[in-house]
Parts: structure tokens; C-alpha cells; sequence
């Protein structure tokens, strides 16, 4: 049996094969917003695995399947034998039987890994804790849409070295924008094994102002990830000067564009001026969630289409 094409974590793809989906996703949101329906998924099936909340994954893959034509069914630790102690590798052979395509949000990148190597089918990466492919393919996409290229641009990370974060050095590395993380002592970006880091696209440092200067984009995220809740109160207070406000964002460029992944904390990460004012991109993001993961799933389950 040929082995699947997965969506595992953001290098899985090429920078041609991230051409190839910018541009389909522009054209399937085109198609949405005309009212014009393209249902190349008729019959196909997408398992949904959750085993961390979320109000947007759940509802732009499911939402996407239904507009090409398929359906989203979702499966969570609670309700299911996944929570129970099945083996991942046997939910992933039982699954795969049924279903066209897998969608999991889960703790560690390992369980996605096992769950691709006993699939017979394509699986993507919904969240874990170590990366988060799709929001940040959104989030480029977002600035490509509106601005164009994003090489040669400079994107500032203010907060947590998470899973958001670690991705988006994966994305600037392969298509060729410059990274700058100001995260608080302790909360660095912990490279894994594979990723590599070099200053010809990464710059760490623990000054928010330093990362924020002249920047296109400024993003940040949550002070306590999913999973991590017992950190909070730590979190909350090692990260006291890491809150994006209009004075950090008059640092970066004129036009510079604010982005959060969701759900926000105003107040904390962010404040109310920031999130809610004219440089804030949050809604789009959220959206283009559904349009690049139409795109993603199109390209994973048909190849490259050009219809
Ligand atoms: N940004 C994001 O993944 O949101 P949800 O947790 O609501 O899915
Ligand atoms: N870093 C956050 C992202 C939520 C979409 C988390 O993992 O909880």
C-alpha cells in the first residue's frame, strides 16, 4: 500500500507545495464568498480527534468538509476508547478503515507521529504541544493575501516559546522571513532535535521592545498553553512585561499587522486597545483557518488540483 502524505508539522511541506496551497486557498475562498459550490469530497469521510478543547479547529475542519462535500465526524477522549487506553496505533488502523482522512489535536507530537505510521490514510496535525501547522499556514496566508510575499519580512513572537512559536521558526526558516522571539527567562523556544535554528532567520532575546522594532507582524499567544494549567500562576507573573500593547506596537512598522492564534486574554497577553483596533487581523486569521485547511485537505486527498 502506498504510504499517505501527512500534515504533521510545517516542513512537511515544500515552499512550492506552500505556493501551490496560498494560491488554492485564495481560489476556494473566492468560491465560498460567490456562493459557488465545489464539492470534488462527495463520500469522504474525515475522523476528528480532540483531545484538548477548541472552538475553531473543530469548526473549520468540520465546516470545510461539509463545503467540499464531505463530512467531519468528531471523536473525543471522553466519550470514545481513546480516553479509555486503546493503543493509538489501533485507533489509527480502525480509523483509517473507515475514514478518508484524520484530523488530531492531542499533547505530544509522538502520538500524532504513531498515529501517521499506522494510518493508511493522510493525518493532520491539529495542535500539539509541540507545534501547530495549520494556524500559523493561516496566519501567513493571511498576510500573503492581503500584503503579498512574506520573504524578506520580519515577524516578532512576544511571549511564550511554545508550540505557535516553535512552529512559526519552522515556517521562517523555509520560506525565508527573519524570526524574532523576546520571551521571559525559562520560557525559551526548546529546539527539538531536528529543528534547526540560525541567525540567518532567528533572533532570541528577552526584550519584547527588541523583537518588536520595525516589525511586519506582531504575534503573541496565551501565557499558559493547554495542558500546561498547573504553571499559571508562575506564567502569569514571569511574564508580567510581555502584554502587546499600542506603545510596544508604535515600535514596529506603520502598517505592521497584530496576530493571535485564539482565544485571547485581553489584559494579559494582549490589551483590548491592541486586539480590537485597526491593525489587528484576529478575524481573518480565524477564517482562513477553514480556507488553507480546504486547501490542505483538497491537496492531501486529490493532489494538485487546478480546477
Ligand atoms: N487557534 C485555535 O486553534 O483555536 P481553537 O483552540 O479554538 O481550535
Ligand atoms: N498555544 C495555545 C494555542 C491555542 C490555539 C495552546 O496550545 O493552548
Amino acid at each position: 500500500m502506498k504510504t499517505p502524505k501527512h500534515y504533521l508539522q510545517f516542513t512537511d511541506f515544500s515552499q512550492d507545495e506552500y505556493l501551490h496551497l496560498f494560491e488554492r486557498a485564495r481560489i476556494l475562498k473566492r468560491r465560498h464568498y460567490d456562493g459557488e459550490l465545489y464539492r470534488p469530497l462527495v463520500g469522504k469521510v474525515m475522523s476528528m480527534i480532540f483531545e484538548k478543547n477548541s472552538t475553531r479547529t473543530r469548526v473549520s475542519f468540520e465546516a470545510g468538509m461539509a463545503q467540499l462535500g464531505g463530512h467531519a465526524l468528531f471523536l473525543d477522549g471522553h466519550t470514545s476508547q481513546i480516553g479509555r487506553g486503546e493503543p493509538i496505533a489501533d485507533t489509527a488502523r480502525v480509523l483509517s478503515r473507515m475514514s478518508d482522512i484524520i484530523m488530531i489535536r492531542t499533547f505530544e507530537q509522538a502520538n500524532v507521529e504513531q498515529l501517521a505510521a499506522h494510518s493508511r490514510v493522510p493525518v493532520i496535525n491539529g495542535l500539539t504541544n509541540e507545534y501547530h501547522p495549520c494556524q500559523v499556514l493561516a496566519d501567513i496566508f493571511t498576510w500573503v493575501e492581503q500584503r503579498g510575499p512574506i520573504a524578506g519580512k520580519t515577524v516578532a513572537w512576544i511571549g511564550d516559546g511554545n508550540n505557535m512559536a516553535r512552529t512559526w521558526a519552522q515556517a521562517a526558516r523555509l520560506l525565508g522571513f527573519k524570526l524574532r522571539v523576546a520571551t521571559p527567562k525559562g520560557y525559551e523556544i526548546k529546539p527539538l532535535p531536528h529543528d534547526v535554528y540560525d541567525s540567518s532567520f532567528y533572533h532570541a532575546c528577552h526584550d519584547p521592545h527588541e523583537a518588536a522594532q520595525g516589525a511586519d507582524i506582531v504575534t503573541t499567544d496565551v501565557f499558559t498553553s493547554m495542558g500546561f494549567e498547573a504553571e499559571s500562576a508562575a506564567r502569569a507573573a514571569a511574564f508580567e512585561q510581555f502584554t502587546v500593547t499600542a506603545e510596544l506596537m508604535a515600535l514596529a512598522h506603520p502598517q505592521a499587522m497584530f496576530m493571535h492564534c485564539l482565544p485571547a486574554h485581553r489584559g494579559e497577553e494582549v490589551s483590548a486597545e491592541v486586539i480590537d483596533g485597526a491593525q489587528s487581523v484576529v478575524w481573518d486569521e480565524a477564517e482562513n483557518r477553514m480556507h488553507v485547511q480546504k486547501a490542505v485537505i483538497e491537496y492531501l486527498l486529490l493532489g494538485r488540483v487546478s480546477r
